[in-house]
């Protein structure tokens, strides 16, 4: 095989959604033996194999072997593509241009995820590219949900070379009208359905977050986390803190919290870093987004059971949902997430796999 050799794109029957539109899953592998399969459906990876330091494979997301698993209401988004907003708007609603738009309320009070029918649930049109990429568009017309504006989106997924899972997002407007997209794939790098993600080290590059209120809507402020169990400025394990006696993780019933990237440039620049000393893998996540969602799967708890049958065990899984903060709609210092006709947004998100060296070290 040549060094700069295409990962291989290859193309299944996936099963039709109850309207009767038929779906299909998308299988990348790269030079290393990696593994991607990504569905049309939802635009969700549905596994990403990765090797362990002495090479053995684990499928290190939370998901569903078929298209069924995916089709219950019971799913929590995993793999998803989040759209049109993603995470929550406080009250279900906001205003722009003078106009006060109403979303289904679907989380409390408050919309969360895009609301009822959200892009996770959408048949998106695929396409193989012609650098072995695939793209995926959806339309979501004007008053989808509430939202102002026909927005045509286009994600386009590569599974690189050296071990990156790239995710680039794009959309246009006809109407003024705000967007948050990002993926919401749970990651356990022993593998989904093995335990949880309490052992984890993590490594979050950012020196503040939006701490949030009991609904979790961002109260506005934008909180140093210094001296505060949400300090991940050095790898600390998930579980090291997470019961402390502390208001915001009672709140978030753990970490549910949005942090504030630390940037300086404009391209994707590191995020987060999750390791698991076990198995070595080592997952890196790089974004141009201004924040990352870090959920540690609380609201997981063993009752919904993914692929080969295992459970999914109380913070079974954890989520990196690079984004704009929550709520910004209707926060004017968070930054904004109006987009106007005549503008293209543009954004990227990289999942890199890696091990570490030496057992348990680094
Ligand atoms: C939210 C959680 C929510 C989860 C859905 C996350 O992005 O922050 O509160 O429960 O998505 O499973």
């Amino acid at each position: 095989m040549t060094l700069n050799a295409k990962p291989k794109l290859t193309r299944a029957e996936f099963g039709k959604t109850p309207e009767g539109a038929p779906v299909q899953i998308y299988t990348f592998t790269n030079k290393n033996g990696l593994e991607a399969r990504i569905t049309n459906y939802g635009g969700i990876v549905v596994s990403l194999k990765t090797p362990d330091r002495k090479g053995a494979m684990a499928d290190i997301v939370l998901g569903f072997d078929t298209l069924s698993g995916y089709l219950t209401s019971s799913s929590p988004y995993f793999g998803a593509l989040i759209g049109r907003y993603g995470n929550r708007i406080g009250h279900s609603r906001f205003t722009l241009d003078g106009v006060e738009y109403k979303l289904a309320a679907n989380n409390g009070e408050n919309s969360l995820h895009g609301g009822v029918h959200g892009f996770n649930k959408a048949v998106w049109t695929p396409r193989e590219l012609p650098d072995g990429g695939l793209e995926l568009t959806y339309l979501s017309k004007d008053g989808e949900e509430g939202y102002p504006g026909n927005l045509r989106v286009i994600v386009t997924y590569h599974l690189t070379d050296v071990n990156e899972l790239k995710l680039d997002y794009a959309a246009m407007t006809d109407k003024d009208t705000v967007l948050n997209l990002t993926n919401h794939s749970y990651f356990n790098l022993k593998g989904g359905g093995n335990g949880d993600i309490l052992d984890h080290l993590v490594t979050l590059n950012a020196d503040r977050f939006t701490p949030v209120d009991a609904g979790l809507i961002p109260t506005g402020e934008l909180r140093s986390v210094s001296g505060t169990p949400f300090d991940f400025r050095k790898a600390t394990a998930v579980g090291a803190r997470i019961e402390q006696n502390d208001e915001q993780l009672k709140l978030g019933k753990g970490y549910d919290h949005n942090w504030v990237l630390n940037k300086n440039g404009t391209g994707p620049s590191l995020a987060a870093r999750v390791e698991e000393p076990s198995s070595g893998r080592v997952l890196e996540v790089l974004t141009d987004q201004p924040g990352v969602q870090f959920y540690t799967g609380n609201f997981l708890d063993g009752t919904i059971k993914g692929k080969d049958g295992k459970p999914f065990a109380h913070r079974g899984g954890l989520c990196l949902e690079t984004q704009h903060f929550p709520d910004s709609p209707n926060k004017p210092k968070f930054p904004s997430t109006v987009l106007k006709p005549g503008q293209q947004f543009h954004s990227t998100t990289i999942y890199r796999v890696t091990t570490s060296g030496a057992s348990g070290g680094r």
